[in-house]
């Protein structure tokens, strides 16, 4: 229906990933020995370069007359062992304060459900305009009631083979609650090591229909490794199950 060629507008930028091989080492150097420090370091520098995170700024879309009123942000976050599953995620930035403002993670049900639908449907910053829209051309307008007026929220297509996600083989589009929950546990470390701006930020996942029932586990985890990691800055300040 909404086609996704404004990805072609994208002003395109790539990230170093140096932020991912500090705040990696970090966490191993509390588990292993200073010897094997500066081995790890190594690897993880290594290994970090092969990480292929990718961001775009989207500036306009197509059927939304001008430019956008906020920050959009497109971009792919590789997980699982070696990067096999590709997550697509939007960020729209907070059109009040982005900088004190909540980050959520929102996410969309199925399980298999594009995370254009948290974007155009339900909380998101876009609506349908149905009046001046026709068959070939899809019109979109803003939604004065998006909850991102008031918080960064992170529309993720997930697991493997949702919306613009995808994986590197065929075994990896083979998911399960469990691998869900690690591969989206795992985007939203490597997200926050890759936007160290939002690591203060209160943080919220969210989750409507299907995904409420892997939100928890995700919780779970992620609050498990945070009182692992002592000094890691972010902190989990609640789970919003939304059932839509
Ligand atoms: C539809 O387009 C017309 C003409 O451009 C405009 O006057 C009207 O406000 C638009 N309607 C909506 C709901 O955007
Ligand atoms: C879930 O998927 C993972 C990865 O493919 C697999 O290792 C695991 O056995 C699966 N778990 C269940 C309960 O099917």
């Amino acid at each position: 229906m909404i086609d996704n060629s404004y990805l072609k507008y994208s002003v395109g930028t790539r990230k170093s990933s140096n932020h991912l091989a500090h705040f990696n080492s970090d966490i191993r150097m509390q588990i292993i020995t200073t010897a094997q420090v500066f081995y790890g370091v190594f690897l993880l520098l290594v290994v970090s370069l092969e990480v292929t995170e990718s961001r775009f700024l989207v500036k306009t879309l197509p059927g939304l007359l001008g430019d956008l009123p906020f920050t959009l942000e497109t971009g792919y976050i590789g997980v699982g062992e070696s990067d096999e599953v590709q997550l697509f995620y939007y960020l729209v930035e907070s059109e009040g304060n982005p900088k004190d403002d909540p980050l959520m993670l929102w996410l969309t049900g199925g399980p298999g459900c594009s995370a254009l639908s948290g974007l155009l449907y339900e909380i998101g910053p876009f609506t349908i305009n149905y009046a001046n829209s026709t068959l070939e051309k899809t019109m979109l307008q803003i939604n004065p009631h998006s909850w991102t007026k008031a918080a960064s929220i992170i529309f993720l297509d997930q697991p493997a083979g949702t919306g613009f996600s995808y994986a590197k083989t065929l075994e990896a589009y083979i998911t399960n609650d469990t691998s869900s929950t690690m591969h989206t546990y795992q985007f939203l470390r490597k997200w926050l090591v890759d936007h160290p701006k939002f690591l203060k930020n209160p943080l919220y996942i969210g989750a409507d229909s299907y995904t409420g029932l892997v939100t928890p586990m995700i919780v779970q985890k992620y609050i498990t490794v945070m009182k692992l990691e002592n000094g890691h800055k972010s902190t989990s300040k609640g789970t919003c199950l939304v059932i839509l």
